[in-house]
């Protein structure tokens, strides 16, 4: 049985982030809502309470039966989940005089409690909060304290129970790994058993006990997901997989050949489409972005659906959704939410069962697993591209005169990256067709062309996103390179926009 770490989630920012660092020290955790305890899941045996955007004495603030875990497992309380326990059992929280938020140094620290071992007064940790603990239930000890938080670590006494009102999750608490491994591994035992070659050698067993003689269908992306997802399942079934990818013509250059060479190399069983002619026909003159998105994705469905039914007896669809894709997000009323699956519909529409072997890795994990399958390490580290491909970094309408100007373009700037040893500093990349043309002039003529935006940025989830802060004489290069050698474009423009406000795509 595969011991677990529960994280309780109250709604914070962090709870995924709680979730990676404890998968780092090789130990399997679960984030669930905190009102969905798994009472009766025998594999838990530990428990962390995380954050929440709520004070604890705020009528709407999300609340659990303590009871129910306390004495029963070891328990920890991030911040929030600190404030809460405290407060049931009689402790005050109140508002802080100043905000505590950023950087602080542990002053005072009972390095001979079990939860601080090995952790220096002196250690930096990271605060985050308007509310504070400003007196502690009977039984419960403060075992460290910065200059401004008197009680930044409590415990209570005798019992395996401990809160913190800093995050240790957070890197910028440089004690944070320590202080989560002395939870995990000294106080709840967890044996750090978790890792790409024990999750390989498990989920391959599962697979082949869940699937049988059965086949499975799924859709490569050219993606790290759904291609280690296929790897995966390839090993489990061997022939029983069949993969399907599709070119809806919006692909990079040369990609649909090379990446369906290196599956072809990988040994999968898979079947090319070239269904570009489709969806150039069905985009013509399209210019809204959210009609071009519709129309992809239910392109992309009609050609799956149309292969896949060239195929006998399939019973599943493989899918590479991972763990963020799966964690039942918190509403702020406390509902929990589904997010959305890859390829949505999918499934309904061919009333086929879902078999996802990655729902359980994060992003990170996914990589590992990879590398671990011995996957060559350029389709591990490729960059995030959007499903609509190209149809989204074209604005206006598509043309494949369009298409071919941009991959061009495109090719350039991505070779660029890697010629520069940049390509893996920075998290996505491309070019943007501008729906704008400018004076320019080459030899002794006078141009009329197409501008385009180059656009890279940093970022660790998408979510939010710094403009890359490219070298002056790389973009020199990449736009000498463009303009020279694209024809059709004689402007090229960075963009130094971070999300938010703006996005990663222009549309
Ligand atoms: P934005 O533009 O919202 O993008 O900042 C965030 C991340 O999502 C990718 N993206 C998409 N991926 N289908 C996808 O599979 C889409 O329609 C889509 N739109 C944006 C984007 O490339 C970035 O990584």
């Amino acid at each position: 049985m595969q011991e677990k770490i529960i994280i309780l989630d109250f709604g914070s920012q962090t709870t995924q982030l709680i979730g990676r660092r404890v998968r780092e020290l090789n130990m399997y955790c679960e984030i669930v809502p905190y009102n969905k305890f798994p009472h009766s899941d025998p594999s838990v045996i530990g428990v962390i309470l995380s954050g929440s955007p709520f004070s604890v004495y705020d009528e709407k603030a999300f609340k659990i039966e303590l009871d129910t875990i306390r004495g029963k497992y070891p328990i920890l309380g991030i911040c929030y989940g600190a404030q809460f326990m405290a407060y049931v059992n009689g402790g005050t929280v109140e508002p802080a005089n100043s905000r505590e938020y950023g950087r602080a140094l542990l002053t005072t620290i009972d390095t001979t409690n079990p939860l601080l071992k090995g952790i220096e007064p002196g250690s930096q940790v990271w605060m985050s909060h308007g509310d504070t603990i400003t007196s502690l239930p009977e039984g419960f000890n403060i075992i460290a304290s910065t200059e401004q938080v008197p009680v930044a670590a409590y415990q209570a006494q005798g019992e395996k129970l401990w809160g913190v009102q800093f995050h240790p999750e957070v890197y910028h608490s440089t004690c944070g790994t320590q202080l989560l491994r002395n939870f995990v591994v000294d106080i709840c035992g967890g044996k750090q058993d978790w890792s790409a070659a024990s999750f390989i050698e498990s989920t391959v067993a599962q697979l082949k006990q869940q699937l049988g003689d059965d086949k499975v269908v799924l859709g490569l992306s050219g993606g790290v997901d759904s291609s280690v997802a296929a790897v995966l399942l390839n090993k489990a079934i061997g022939k029983n997989l069949t993969c399907i990818f599709v070119d809806h013509g919006m692909l990079r250059k040369n990609e649909f050949t090379d990446v369906l060479r290196d599956y072809e190399v990988l040994g999968l069983n898979v079947i090319g489409v070239d269904a570009s002619r489709k969806f150039f026909s069905e985009l013509a003159g399209v210019t809204d972005p959210e009609k071009k998105r519709k129309i992809i994705g239910k392109g992309f469905i009609e050609v799956f659906d149309e292969e896949a039914h060239k195929l006998s007896d399939v019973k599943w669809l493989g899918q590479g959704t991972i763990y963020p894709d799966c964690i039942e997000s918190l509403s702020i009323t406390g509902t929990t939410i589904k997010s959305h699956h890859n390829v949505g519909g999918l499934p309904e529409k061919m009333n086929l069962k879902l078999c996802e072997p990655l729902r359980l890795l994060f992003k990170d994990e996914v990589r590992a697993v990879g590398r671990e399958l011995g996957m060559p390490e350029h389709l591990i580290t490729r960059h995030p591209f959007p499903g609509p491909g190209l149809a989204v970094r074209i604005l206006g309408d598509i043309t494949p005169e369009k298409v071919q100007i941009l991959q061009e373009a495109d090719h350039i700037f991505i070779q660029g990256l890697r010629d520069w040893g940049l390509y893996d500093k920075v998290w996505q990349a491309g070019v943007i067709l501008l729906p704008v043309q400018s004076v320019g002039v080459m030899g002794d003529e006078r141009t009329y062309e197409r501008a385009v935006a180059l656009r890279a940025v940093t970022s660790t989830d998408a979510m939010t996103a710094d403009w890359a802060h490219l070298p002056y004489d790389f973009l020199a290069e990449v736009s000498n390179k463009i303009i020279n050698t694209v024809r059709g474009v004689n402007r090229v423009t960075y963009d130094i926009s971070s999300k938010p406000p703006a996005t990663i795509e222009w549309e």
